[in-house]
Parts: structure tokens; C-alpha cells; sequence
């Protein structure tokens, strides 16, 4: 089933200059770019977009670094988008991430680990509205 997922390619990622081979894998892996834009979010809208941390541990640090430098933010599209995003950027911590994923390749720790993406139906489309509206979506 097709579906849309949000991506962020994440503050240290953008900064040093790995967009573009973050994108490549992703139009590699078949994900259709269907928005995309690049933003500095302030530090109430990077906990808003993360509310759902609130109460853990590393939100204050999380959303430090997730205004530190600006963003690139898309939503992708494809069969099954959701799952298919989530094994190519690989485990959260990048210790943990396999080979040939964009964690494995580009994280640096559990935090500045270089891309986001959504973890379900209703997350992707609570996370794409936080971004982008209709008129900013192809298809
Ligand atoms: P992300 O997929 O953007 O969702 C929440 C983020 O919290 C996660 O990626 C990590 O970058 C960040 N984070 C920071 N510390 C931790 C931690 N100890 N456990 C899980 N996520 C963490």
C-alpha cells in the first residue's frame, strides 16, 4: 500500500555537507520525494514537533541540537514508505545500525544521529501536517 512518511535529515548531517548522499539513498531505495524543504527551527518548534518525548531524560538536550542548525525536512512516498524508511536509516543508536544504512554510514551518536523518521501511520501523518501543508505536496 502506498503510504508518506516524514523525514528529517537532522542538524549534523546538514552541516557537514551529506544531504545530498542522504538523498541518494533514499531515491536509491526507491522513496519518492514528494516535498521537501530546508528549515531552522526554533527551539519551541523543535518541542513541538517532539512532544511526544516530554518527560524523557534527553528531551532538553534533543531539542537543543534539533535547533542547533537548520534541517532538511521531506516526505517521502512509496509502497510500505513507513517500514521501508526505517530499515534504510537503521537503529536509532548507530551502534546498534547495520550495514548500508544511512545511521550506520553517517551518525555520530545516539543523538546527532543524522536523520528522522516516522514510526507509524498516524505518527507520519500528525508529523507531515506539522511541516507541510496540502498546497506544498505533489501528487
Ligand atoms: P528520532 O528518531 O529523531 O526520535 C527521537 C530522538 O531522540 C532519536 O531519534 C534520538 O536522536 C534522540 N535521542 C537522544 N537520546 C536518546 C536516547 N538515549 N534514546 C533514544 N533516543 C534518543
Amino acid at each position: 500500500m502506498s503510504e508518506r512518511t516524514l523525514s528529517i535529515i537532522k542538524p549534523d548531517a546538514v552541516e557537514r555537507n551529506v544531504t545530498g548522499a542522504i538523498l541518494k539513498m533514499i531515491q536509491d531505495e526507491g522513496l519518492k520525494v514528494v516535498a521537501m524543504k530546508m528549515i531552522h527551527m526554533t527551539k519551541e518548534q523543535a518541542q513541538g514537533f517532539y512532544a511526544v518525548h516530554r518527560e524523557r531524560p534527553f528531551f532538553d538536550s534533543l531539542t537543543d541540537f534539533m535547533c542547533s542548525g537548520p534541517v532538511v525536512v521531506s516526505v517521502l512516498e512509496g509502497d510500505g514508505a513507513i517500514a521501508r524508511y526505517r530499515k534504510l536509516m537503521g537503529a536509532t543508536n548507530p551502534e546498534n545500525a547495520d550495514e548500508g544504512t544511512i545511521r550506520k554510514q553517517f551518525a555520530l551518536d545516539v543523538e546527532k544521529n543524522s536523520v528522522h523518521g516516522s514510526d507509524g501511520v498516524e505518527t507520519a501523518a500528525v508529523e507531515i501536517s506539522y511541516f507541510f501543508n496540502r498546497l506544498e505536496m505533489v501528487g
